[in-house]
């Protein structure tokens, strides 16, 4: 585990009492919690886009061209994507749900990480990767039924069984619109929120890297967790540029702490 020294130390404190006293805390997370769950970020110094060009691998107007490009870097990172297992980020921000000291996650990720780390209020504002839809008819298949075509078809892109146009994840591309109601319920919520924790986001893509400003606007307060620089930073209450997977779990044990202090002081 990353050791922190005392600054950061006191920065967690500082956060924990932030959260406890909050009535309306949301979580914001970015591809940066999963990196340590061995899925690769995207801008990060081994992130996705330094391999795969965005506007050629992750951009509707290229996968309408050549539908095969996507299937092709899908291919790479799907099997760390479809694998992969919650970790102590994922599992810390479940807890806090548990403690009902967050009211939900809004997510950039598609992983479905927090859902399998017990996460219940989860908006995935980018889609996710269990449901695959066919561009021609719409018809909708699982992530089951899409593993056994690729393997019995073994050619990409996937087609439809119905009408043989390719088929697509349901995940956002640069050029798509984001789901409505994640979308607006995730703008509600940030207007809402007195206190925003924002963990592993470069908060570089429109329109989500935004979001946050909803929270300020309304006097809400910012903590940043990421391990490197935002373009919020200065705007945060509290930075602390470190790994999420060993700040998060730090921040529950602190809360856990003040409120057993706080349980034995109440019951003299
Ligand atoms: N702990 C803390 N920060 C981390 C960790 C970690 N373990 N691992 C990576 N990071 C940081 C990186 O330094 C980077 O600043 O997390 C951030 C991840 O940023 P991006 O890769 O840009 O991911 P994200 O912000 O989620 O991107 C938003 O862009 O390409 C689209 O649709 C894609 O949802 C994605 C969106």
């Amino acid at each position: 585990m990353d050791a922190l020294d005392s600054t950061e130390r006191e920065r967690i404190s500082k956060v924990a009492e932030l959260l406890i006293n909050s009535k309306n805390a949301v979580v914001l997370t970015g591809a940066g919690i999963s990196t340590e769950s061995g899925i690769p970020d995207f801008r990060g110094e081994s992130g996705i886009w330094e391999k795969y060009k965005p506007e050629i691998y992750g951009s509707i107007q290229s996968f309408l061209k050549d539908p095969s490009k996507f299937w092709k870097m899908a291919e790479d990172i799907a099997p760390n994507l479809f694998n992969a297992k919650p970790n102590p980020g994922h599992l810390a921000i479940a807890a806090l749900e548990k403690m009902n000291i967050i009211k939900a996650v809004i997510t950039q990720n598609v992983d479905e990480l927090h859902h399998k780390a017990g996460s219940i209020i989860v908006y995935e504002v980018h889609g996710n990767i269990n449901r695959f839809t066919c561009l021609g008819c719409r018809a909708s298949y699982n992530k089951e039924q899409l593993l056994r075509k690729i393997k019995k078809e073994k050619n990409l892109p996937p087609v439809c069984d119905y009408c043989a146009a390719p088929l697509k994840p349901s995940v956002v591309l640069f050029g798509e619109n984001l789901p409505n109601f994640e979308k607006y319920m995730s703008i509600d919520l940030a207007k809402k929120s007195d206190v925003m924790l924002i963990a592993g986001s470069s908060l570089t893509v429109a329109p989500i890297c935004d979001l946050p400003l909803n929270t300020l606007s309304e006097g809400g307060k910012l903590i940043i967790i990421n391990d490197e620089p935002t373009y919020l930073d200065e705007r945060a209450e509290i930075v602390i540029n470190q790994k999420t997977g060993t700040v998060l779990p730090l921040i529950v044990e602190e809360i856990k702490k003040i409120k057993a202090k706080y349980e034995s002081k109440t019951q003299n």
